[in-house]
């Protein structure tokens, strides 16, 4: 298992079903989907597609992505690799959004979406070419289990993405560090090598690892920026989607000030289950 990165922090411990349904709940939200529109993590699509790109998908590869969110990225590698995709998610809101998109983009027979757990999947076997999982593993109290569910359940030779929140080992500033860090997936991220760290201890082989900290800090600014004009240009949908800019704004600023500062980042990993003949 992975040691905490800052052992001498306080670590936030709230319970871990707690900051799960926490998350799956936020996400689901109106008012996640008023400020982050379709694609839930940094980079958006472009990095999903740079991340897809190192996946050796091919026409007809089974791929899951697991934390799929309202299953833009899903839509995308069916689209775009042909691909055949499975979304796992724990929260039913945004389930029921990416069922209802994928049903209205007709592609209800290339993209399916399941209720489970990242620690425990709801998959038997060794039958996915790819798994992908973006913005989520920071999020998850177990990232050892995650890991070692993602071996289990791809194909010898098949290869698993994830582009992540990373944190430096100076630590986090307070306000961060609460059940609202983790939701916004900040309280728990890990440095780069301890992602990689994790996926090796799983039985993977890691075979790239790039920084994409600029995703981040353009993201903390869309937000910011979106903030700004809806609180201009439509109160009213923002009340009604319960967006709070006050209660947002000393979190949007501690996270843009640690991110110049470095001490927050976001990564792509790509690593490979060893034994394809
Ligand atoms: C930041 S969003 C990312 C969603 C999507 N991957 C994307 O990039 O658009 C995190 C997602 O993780 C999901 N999640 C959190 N904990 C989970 C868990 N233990 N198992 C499955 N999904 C989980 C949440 O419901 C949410 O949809």
């Amino acid at each position: 298992m992975t040691e905490r990165p800052f052992p001498s922090t306080p670590a936030p411990t709230p319970d871990p079903e707690e900051v799960k349904a926490c998350c799956a709940s936020a996400y689901g939200s109106d008012a996640v989907a008023l400020l982050l529109g379709d694609s839930y993590h940094p980079g958006g699509l472009t990095l999903t597609r740079r991340l897809a790109d190192l996946l050796a998908l091919t026409a007809d590869s089974r791929v899951l992505d697991v934390a799929c969110g309202t299953g833009a990225t899903a839509r995308l590698l069916a689209l775009e690799h042909d691909a055949r995709v499975d979304g796992v998610d724990l929260g039913a809101a945004a389930l029921q959004t990416a069922r209802a998109t994928t049903e209205e983009a007709g592609l209800s027979g290339r993209v399916r979406f399941l209720h489970g757990d990242a620690e425990r999947l709801p998959v038997q076997g060794a039958v996915y070419d790819a798994l992908v999982c973006e913005c989520a593993l920071c999020t998850f109290p177990d990232k050892a289990a995650a890991a070692a569910e993602f071996a289990r359940v791809l194909k010898p030779g098949g290869r698993v993405g994830i582009t992540d929140v990373t944190v430096a080992r100076g630590g986090l500033p307070d306000a961060l560090a609460g059940i609202a860090g983790w939701v916004a997936c900040v309280a728990d991220a890990l440095p780069a090598d301890a992602y990689a760290e994790l996926l090796r201890d799983a039985g993977l082989r890691v075979l790239r690892v790039e920084a994409h900290d600029g995703a981040l800090v353009r993201m903390i600014d869309r937000i910011d920026a979106r903030i700004r004009l809806l609180a201009m240009a439509s109160p009213a949908r923002m009340a009604e989607a319960g967006v709070d800019a006050e209660a947002v704004a000393p979190y949007l600023a501690a996270a843009r000030r640690a991110a110049d500062e470095g001490n927050i980042g976001y990564a792509l990993l790509v690593a490979e289950k060893p034994g394809r003949g």
